[in-house]
């Protein structure tokens, strides 16, 4: 697939790294070319572009993000763009504040997620809540001890998360669907639980799994 990854962070790109690996065609989002430079040497195939390019480019689009930025940023991309369009959402709503002792602090609540903000606001584009829930370095085809680790997912679009589905069975995740874009509400904050043994540890690989 043509894949538009949406950022120039952690998560971009390793993410594009991780599309490229499995034969899709990569365009990486930006503001600013120059930050993706030492990873367009190490990825030659990958393209570069502006947001608009990106989403214009994009069969399946990724937005990583900052939290604060990311509806802006839809609107920067082009709303157009991006509609009727599987749009992974890997972003977390991290407030602009420091965390207390290791918990991150949100600018949203329990009963409205990011994602249920951004469904609302761009009802035509088919969002799936994925891979915010695990670090950057553990995305692509992590290897855990403890076995294969779960990625949480949701969305309001059946077809949208079979799309993401497949993708996460060759990025080496198995999928758990949690239902409609409400459940973002529960997801999103994993990403809080995820980050403690971080910040109070430094330890930062590790991943949830969903035993049954
Ligand atoms: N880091 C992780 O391990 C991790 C794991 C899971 C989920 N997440 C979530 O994934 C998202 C990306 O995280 P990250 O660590 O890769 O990068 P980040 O530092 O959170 O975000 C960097 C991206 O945000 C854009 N950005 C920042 N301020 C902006 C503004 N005022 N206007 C427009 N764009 C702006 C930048 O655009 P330019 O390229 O144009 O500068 C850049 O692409 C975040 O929401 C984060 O919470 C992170």
């Amino acid at each position: 697939m043509k894949i538009g990854i949406i950022g120039s962070g952690d998560v971009a790109k390793a993410l594009g790294a991780g599309f490229l690996k499995h034969g899709h065609e990569v365009m990486m989002g930006t503001r600013e070319p120059a930050k993706l430079a030492d990873w367009a040497g190490q990825h030659p195939k990958g393209r570069v572009g502006s947001f608009t390019a990106t989403a214009a480019f994009a069969e399946l689009a990724v937005l990583a993000v900052k939290g604060t930025v990311v509806a802006d940023v839809v609107r920067a991309a082009g709303v157009a763009n991006l509609t009727g369009k599987t749009v992974i959402d890997a972003t977390n709503p991290i407030a602009d504040a420091p965390p207390a002792n290791g918990v991150l602090k949100f600018f949203t609540n329990l009963d409205e997620s990011l994602l249920e903000r951004l469904q609302r606001e761009f009802a035509g584009i088919r969002f799936v809540k994925a891979f915010n829930s695990v670090g950057a370095t553990s995305m692509v085809n992590p290897q855990f001890k403890g076995g294969q680790p779960t990625m949480f997912i949701c969305g309001n679009d059946e077809a949208a998360k079979k799309v993401v589905t497949s993708i996460l069975d060759q990025f080496g995740w198995e999928t758990a669907d949690m239902g409609q874009a409400e459940a973002a509400r529960a997801i999103e904050p994993l990403c809080m639980l995820w980050c403690i043994p971080g910040f109070l540890r430094n330890d930062w690989v590790h991943a949830f799994k969903l035993l049954k």
